[in-house]
């Protein structure tokens, strides 16, 4: 896409009727004005990526930390900064408030937000629990705001060429998908390994299985810190799909790959190297059945690989891009609390399983 923003309709994405939460005074609402409350790790990329768009800017910047608000003023002199989030949250030039703090801080920093007529562009896992998850949704609903939470893989040229496959039907019917995301930290102090790296995949499988899961297992151990850094989740899908997730803060290497396996194509999916990442595979297994029910005849399809060219701009570039142009046009983000919501839910799926040994969880 040569365009910066994304085309939410290209995407299949339904429209929601509701006013919009500008005011209606001049030169207001051609630019969404973004308070961002955390600069730690994640939120200098969320500030960058706001810069240089059409469509919506930092105002504010905010976080207790000096430290990082000396960061934020040396890399954006013209940024205001702010230690209280109550400065952003309640500010009358600020239309929309981004929450890129750790996930326990979120429910109280979006739900403030929402009160005071902001929309919310939040970190993922979404919040702790879905309960929290609800009420957020909720709110926004009575308040006609937007929702969007950060499932950044989906902006993604790999995961964005891996959907117009599995939506154009190239695949096939999908038989799984697999993934390994494992590395040597970076530990979190607040959440597992689970909440931490698996709501990646998670939203990735929400986006391409387009299915409610039915049921978890999932086993995992805590070695350190007093929160599971080895985990494995198995999610079952409606018609056969399986999914499995590996996640790892305990290996020696960076892994980043995933399979994807269709009636028709299969797909390996290697994020780590630079040049054909997504790889497209014409192979499977057709049986055929003879005469007797012991006359099934198994035959291999091994055609070509292809590796399809993938757009390069950066994910959150896309995706703060898509954040404004929703608000401004009253579309609902595919990404939006349900999903996030949807995410959540298996989180805490997980969670349950772990505590019972790996017991199946239906959900
Ligand atoms: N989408 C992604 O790929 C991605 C990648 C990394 C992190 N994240 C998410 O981003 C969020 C933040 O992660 P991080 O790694 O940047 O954490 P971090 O600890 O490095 O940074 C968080 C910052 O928020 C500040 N903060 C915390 N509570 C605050 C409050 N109430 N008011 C003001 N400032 C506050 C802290 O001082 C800190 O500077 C998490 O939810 C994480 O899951 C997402």
């Amino acid at each position: 896409m040569s365009d910066l923003r994304v085309d939410p309709a290209s995407i299949g994405l339904g429209q929601r009727a509701q006013t919009l939460c500008f005011p209606p005074e001049e030169g207001r609402n051609d630019m969404v004005r973004v308070g961002v409350i955390g600069y730690g790790y994640w939120g200098p990329n969320i500030v960058r990526n706001l810069q240089g768009q059409k469509n919506a800017q930092t105002v504010m910047v905010c976080d207790q930390n000096p430290a990082a608000l000396a960061r934020a003023r040396k890399a954006h002199p013209s940024i205001e900064t702010v230690s209280n989030p109550l400065d952003v949250l309640r500010s009358p030039e600020i239309d929309a408030v981004a929450v890129i703090t750790p996930v326990w801080t979120h429910y109280e920093l979006a739900k403030t937000a929402l009160e005071n007529g902001k929309h919310v562009f939040i970190e993922k896992p979404f919040t702790s629990s879905s309960a929290q998850a609800e009420e957020l949704i909720d709110l926004a609903t009575q308040k006609k705001l937007t929702i969007m939470v950060d499932h950044t893989f989906l902006f993604t040229g790999a995961v964005r060429k891996i959907h117009e496959l599995t939506e154009s039907g190239a695949l096939g019917d999908l038989y799984y998908y697999d993934s390994l995301r494992v590395n040597l930290g970076l530990f979190q102090h607040d959440v597992s390994v689970i909440w931490d790296l698996a709501p990646h995949d998670l939203s990735i499988m929400d986006h391409i299985i387009r299915a409610e899961p039915e049921a978890i297992v999932a086993t995992g151990e805590k070695h350190l810190n007093g929160v599971e850094d080895v985990a494995f989740m198995t999610i079952y899908f409606p018609r056969n799909v399986i999914a499995h997730i590996n996640v790892n803060w305990l290996s020696p290497v960076k892994i980043r790959t995933t399979l994807i396996g269709g009636q028709k194509k299969m797909v390996v999916w290697n994020d780590l190297v630079a040049d054909e990442k997504v790889r497209v595979y014409d192979r499977g297994v057709q049986i055929t059945s003879g005469e007797g029910i012991r006359d099934l005849l198994v035959s291999y399809r091994s055609g070509d690989m292809w590796a399809p060219q993938l757009e390069q701009l950066e994910a959150l570039h896309v995706e703060m891009g898509y954040f404004a142009e929703c608000i401004m046009s009253n579309k609902v983000p595919f990404n939006d609390g349900h999903a996030g919501l949807r995410v959540v839910r298996m989180l805490e799926a997980a969670d349950k399983s772990i505590r019972r040994k790996g017991e199946l969880i239906r959900l």
